[in-house]
């Protein structure tokens, strides 16, 4: 499905201006509603969606929790590379990142090398966040969460990695995730 704008003097519809990328990949902190708006943006543009926690998961027959339990983060953060990476092989996609994903250094060289790609920031504050996955999912399965003190100082430490290695960010703090999308449609289509 292709967006369309009414035009108010003949009311046929005309095409919403064309997308400067090929791929448009979410990044944010935990909650920040990459899953939720990258599978309505994606809906929204016809194209594919791909959630890169849901593809190591499917890979390795594994939840989250249990790789990090089973192999530990170091393994998971592997598994989360080659991940990235064949999802940025396909074009016209939305592809929603893990939350640590932009703290590799091969994770920022592949979204910086490939071509018409956008990188868009969800972003909140970190109590707006904490609260959005601990109310509505538990924090059972964010291994990462289970530590709130831990979980605030890792959101410190990333807020600027998350800054360098996306173009574009959206405010998500009082927004639907309806709205969302419409905001980074704005902002990438401007
Ligand atoms: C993580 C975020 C999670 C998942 C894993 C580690 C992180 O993804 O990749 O639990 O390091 O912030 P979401 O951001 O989709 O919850």
């Amino acid at each position: 499905m292709t967006s369309m704008l009414a035009d108010p003097t003949t009311e046929s519809p005309i095409p919403a201006a064309p997308l400067s990328a090929d791929r448009i990949v979410l990044t944010g902190f935990m909650g920040a509603g990459k899953s939720t708006v990258g599978r309505l943006l994606a809906a929204e543009l016809g194209w594919q969606f791909a959630d890169v926690d849901a593809e190591v998961e499917q890979r390795y027959g594994s939840s989250i929790s249990q790789i990090f339990l089973e192999v530990g983060e170091a393994e998971f953060r592997k598994r989360e590379s080659a991940a990235i990476a064949r999802v940025l092989g396909r074009r016209n996609i939305v592809i929603a990142l893990g939350g640590g994903a932009p703290e590799t250094l091969t994770n920022r060289l592949l979204l910086e090398q490939t071509s018409r790609t956008a990188v868009v920031l969800l972003d909140a504050p970190f109590e707006v966040l904490f609260d959005r996955c601990v109310l509505q999912e538990g924090a059972a399965v964010r291994p990462l969460l289970l530590d709130a003190q831990l979980a605030a100082e890792r959101f410190r430490l990333r807020a600027p990695v998350y800054r360098r290695c996306a173009k574009h960010l959206v405010d998500t703090a009082d927004q639907q995730p309806q709205q969302t999308v419409a905001a980074v449609l704005k902002l990438l289509r401007a």
